[in-house]
C-alpha cells in the first residue's frame, strides 16, 4: 500500500458559543473519514482549534467581567468535552490565540507585504464616542433609510429588505453604549487581493485539479468572472484598538481582523502538534509539499477558504490546499434550528439527555454526500432509522447467534473441517461483501452510499440467519456442529461488518473488539485473487460473552431533549443570539392591524389541510403547486413558499387553509385558496406555514 501524508482540519468554531448539532455535521463527517484514513495505515493527522478573536468575543468577556484570556479558556474546556463526548478524535485541539498563530500570522502579512501585497488607505466608519471604539456593521442600529422602520441593523433592513451601509441609517444609536455614533476615518490595511497575481492564480487555482467541489468552483466563478474583468475587491484584514487579537507588527493600535488568523490556526495547531510529537512541520506546509492538506468546512465560508487562504498562502510563500471540501447546512425537521421550537439543539443537551452519540453519527452518516445539498434531521425518522438499522439489523446479528456460541461452545467458534465449510459457504453466498464500493465511498465522502451497502450486507446476513434458523437447530442435541457453525457464520458477518462500520461508530466498534475480542480492526485489504474468507476470524477463535451493545431510542429521549432545548422568548432576547458567524438573527416585527369585529374574522373559512402533493411550478420564481385534502375536497393553491420549502418536506404535512377566498386565475393555472405563514417580511427564507396540533383532521374548521 501506498502509505499517504495527510493534514485534516474542521472549521475552528468560534469561542463565544456553544457547539451544537449543526457544527456536529462538519465534525462528525470530518471525523469519519479521517477514522476511515487512519483504518487504511496512512499517516494522517486531524487538528482544529477555538477560533477566539474579534469584538464580539471582546465584548461577551466584558459583559461577563472576566478577561476574554478567561472567557476563551472556559469555552475551551465546553467544547473539548461536547467534542470528546461525540468521539471526535483529534489529534489537537488548540486556540488560535498562541504563540504559533501569532508567529505564522505576522509571517504571512510580513512575506504579503514584502510581496507589495499590502496596502495602508483611510476608512470612514461608525465611531461610538462613548465606548471609544469602531463599530462593526452588526453593533450599529437605526432607522432603515427606505422605510424609516425602527431599530434596524447597519447593514440591512429586516422589513423591507433593502440593504445599506452603516453610515446611511437615520438616527443610528450604538448598541454597545446607546450612544449616537459619529462618522470617524481611521487607516486600515489591505490584502491586495484585486491585484493581477492574485486573481490570476484564484482563476488558475479555483478551475484546476479538482481543489474545489463543481458547484463550488461555479461559485467562485461567479465572484471572480474571467480575464478582463475586475471582480475582486481588496480585503481589509485590520481592526482598530479595543480589539481582542494580534496587533499587526510595525503598526500600533492596529489588529489583525479575526477572519486574517482563524486559517492560520489550523497551522498553529499543527506546529503545536508537531513540536510535541516530533513531525516535521516544513514537510506538510513547504511550497510543492506532497503531502496532502484537507480543509472541511461549510459551504457559507468558501470565500474565505477557496479565495483568501489560498491567495496568503500562495503569496506568502506556503503551499496551497489540497482540497477543500465544503458541506451544507443542517435543518431539523425540514426547517431552520430554532430556540423556539427546541430544535437549536446543543451537543452538551444531547449528551445530558443520556442519547448515544453513535445514533447521531450513524444517522448524519446516512444522509451525507460529497455535495453541498444541505441535510435534514427528521427527528422521527432519526428514531426510527437507527432503531430499524442499528438495533434491528445491525446489532441483532450478533445477539442472534453469539448466546449458543457461549453457552454450548465455551465462546468457541468452528474449528478444522467445519470452519473450512463455513468459509467456503462465505465465499458462495457472500461473494459480493468486498469492501470495494464503501471503500470508494468512503473515500469520496459519499458516506451515504457507503451506509446503504453495509445495511444491504446487514440484510443478506439477517435472512441467511434466518433462513438457516439456529434457534430450530439448537432444540436437537445432535447437530451441534451445524449449529456451531452457523453462530459462527454469524458472528464471522456480525464482524466483517463491524470493520465497514468501525469509522462511523467507533465506540460500539470499540466494544464489539472487546466481545469478539479480536484487536483494533483495520480497513481490509482484499488483493485480487483473494476471497471473503480471507478477512475472517481465525479457525477456533474464542470470543466473550456476548453484552447488549446498543439500545433503542425510545421517542420519550427526543421529546426530553425537545424540551430542554426550548427556550423562551424572553430568554433569547437576553441571550447572544447569533448565527455561527456571529451574525444577526433576523426578527420581523410589524404593527399590529386595525381592529376587526368577530363578525369580520368569522367570514373567513379557515381549514385544516392536508398537503397530498407539493411540486416545483415550471417558469415560477417563487411557487410551489400544492394539492391539498381538506376532507369533502381537493384543492390546487399556488403558494409563494418555494425559496423556504422543499416540495419534499411538505407532503404529508397539515397545515391550515382559507378555504373560502375567492379563486384565482393566475398563469400557471387556477389557485383555490391560500395556505397560511408567518414571515416572509425581509428574507424569503424567514417563512413558516402553519401546522396544527396533533390530531387535528383534514376538513375540521379553525376558529
Ligand atoms: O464561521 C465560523 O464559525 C468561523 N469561526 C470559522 C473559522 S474556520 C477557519 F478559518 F478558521
Ligand atoms: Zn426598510
Amino acid at each position: 500500500m501506498n502509505k499517504r501524508k495527510i493534514l485534516v482540519t474542521s472549521a475552528l468554531p468560534y469561542a463565544n458559543g456553544s457547539i451544537h448539532l449543526g457544527h456536529l455535521v462538519e465534525y462528525i463527517q470530518t471525523d469519519i473519514w479521517v477514522r476511515f484514513q487512519r483504518m487504511r495505515g496512512h499517516d494522517i493527522y486531524y487538528v482544529c482549534a477555538d477560533d477566539t478573536h474579534g469584538t464580539p468575543i471582546m465584548l461577551r468577556a466584558e459583559k461577563e467581567g472576566i478577561t476574554p484570556e478567561a472567557l476563551i479558556a472556559r469555552v475551551h474546556n465546553e467544547h473539548l468535552l461536547d467534542f470528546t463526548g461525540f468521539n471526535i478524535q483529534f489529534d489537537n485541539y488548540y486556540t488560535t490565540h498562541s504563540d504559533e498563530t501569532r508567529y505564522f500570522s505576522e509571517n504571512i502579512y510580513t512575506q504579503l507585504k514584502a510581496a507589495g501585497l499590502i496596502a495602508v488607505r483611510g476608512v470612514e466608519q461608525l465611531y461610538d464616542p462613548l465606548k471609544k471604539m469602531f463599530l462593526p456593521d452588526r453593533y450599529v442600529k437605526g432607522e432603515c433609510p427606505k422605510c424609516a422602520a425602527k431599530d434596524q441593523y447597519g447593514d440591512s433592513c429586516e422589513v423591507c429588505g433593502a440593504a445599506y451601509a452603516p453610515t446611511e441609517l437615520k438616527n443610528p444609536y450604538s448598541s454597545v453604549s446607546g450612544a449616537e455614533p459619529i462618522k470617524k476615518s481611521s487607516e486600515h490595511y489591505f490584502f491586495s487581493l484585486s491585484d493581477d497575481r492574485c486573481v490570476n492564480f484564484l482563476r488558475r487555482w479555483t478551475r484546476e485539479e479538482d481543489h474545489l467541489q463543481p458547484e463550488a468552483a461555479n461559485k467562485m466563478y461567479e465572484w471572480l468572472g474571467d480575464a478582463d474583468e475586475k471582480k475582486l475587491s481588496d480585503w481589509d484584514i485590520s481592526r482598530d484598538a479595543p480589539y481582542f487579537g494580534f496587533e499587526v507588527p510595525d503598526a500600533p493600535g492596529k489588529y489583525f481582523y479575526v477572519w486574517l488568523d482563524a486559517p492560520v490556526g489550523y497551522m498553529g495547531s499543527f506546529k503545536n502538534l508537531c513540536v510535541r510529537n516530533n513531525v516535521d512541520f516544513d514537510e506538510y506546509w513547504k511550497k510543492d509539499s506532497s503531502t496532502e492538506l484537507y480543509h472541511f468546512i461549510g459551504k457559507d465560508i468558501l470565500y474565505f477558504h477557496a479565495l483568501f487562504w489560498p491567495a496568503m498562502l500562495e503569496h506568502a510563500g506556503y503551499r496551497t490546499p489540497t482540497k477543500i471540501f465544503a458541506h451544507g447546512f443542517l435543518t431539523v425537521n425540514g426547517e431552520k434550528m430554532s430556540k423556539s421550537r427546541g430544535t437549536f439543539i446543543t451537543a452538551n443537551s444531547y449528551l445530558q439527555q443520556k442519547l448515544n452519540p453513535e445514533w447521531l453519527r450513524y444517522y448524519y452518516a446516512a444522509k451525507l454526500n460529497a455535495t453541498l445539498e444541505d441535510i435534514d434531521l427528521n427527528l422521527n425518522d432519526f428514531a426510527v432509522r437507527v432503531n430499524s438499522d442499528l438495533v434491528g439489523k445491525f446489532v441483532n446479528i450478533a445477539s442472534r447467534c453469539a448466546g449458543f456460541i457461549s453457552k454450548r461452545f465455551d465462546g468457541q467458534l468452528v474449528v478444522g473441517e467445519q470452519y473450512q465449510i463455513m468459509c467456503s459457504f462465505i465465499d458462495e453466498h457472500f461473494a459480493s461483501w468486498r469492501p470495494t464500493t464503501i471503500e470508494k465511498a468512503f473515500e469520496d465522502r459519499d458516506f451515504s452510499v457507503a451506509v446503504r451497502q453495509i445495511m444491504k450486507f446487514a440484510d443478506e446476513a439477517n435472512e441467511m440467519i434466518h433462513e438457516l434458523a439456529p434457534w430450530e437447530i439448537a432444540k436437537d442435541a445432535s447437530r451441534g456442529d451445524e449449529l456451531q457453525r452457523i453462530c459462527s457464520l454469524g458472528i464471522q458477518l456480525f464482524y466483517l461488518l463491524s470493520r465497514y462500520l468501525k469509522p462511523i461508530l467507533p465506540k460500539t466498534v470499540g466494544d464489539i473488539e472487546t466481545f469478539l475480542d479480536c484487536g483494533p480492526l483495520t480497513w481490509p485489504e482484499l488483493v485480487d485473487g483473494q476471497k471473503i474468507s480471507d478477512m475472517l476470524l481465525p479457525a477456533g477463535h474464542t470470543i466473550m460473552v456476548y453484552k447488549h451493545l446498543m439500545t433503542r431510542i425510545d421517542i420519550k429521549q427526543i421529546d426530553a431533549l425537545i424540551t430542554a432545548n426550548k427556550q423562551s422568548l424572553a430568554t433569547m432576547s437576553n441571550s447572544h443570539s447569533q448565527t455561527r458567524h456571529g451574525e444577526k438573527q433576523q426578527h420581523t416585527i410589524t404593527p399590529i392591524a386595525d381592529t376587526i369585529s368577530i363578525d369580520d374574522f368569522s367570514k373567513i373559512d379557515l381549514r385544516i389541510a392536508k398537503i397530498i402533493n407539493a411540486e416545483h411550478v415550471e417558469g415560477a420564481d417563487k411557487l410551489l403547486k400544492l394539492t391539498l385534502d381538506i376532507g369533502a375536497e381537493q384543492r390546487t393553491v399556488f403558494a409563494g413558499i418555494k425559496s423556504a420549502y422543499d416540495p419534499e418536506q411538505l407532503k404529508g404535512r397539515f397545515t391550515v387553509m382559507v378555504a373560502n377566498l375567492a379563486p384565482r386565475k393566475m398563469k400557471f393555472g387556477l389557485s383555490e385558496g391560500m395556505v397560511l405563514a408567518a414571515g416572509g417580511g425581509s428574507s424569503a427564507k424567514e417563512l413558516f406555514i402553519l401546522s396544527p396540533d396533533e390530531g387535528a383532521q383534514a376538513g375540521m374548521r379553525v376558529k
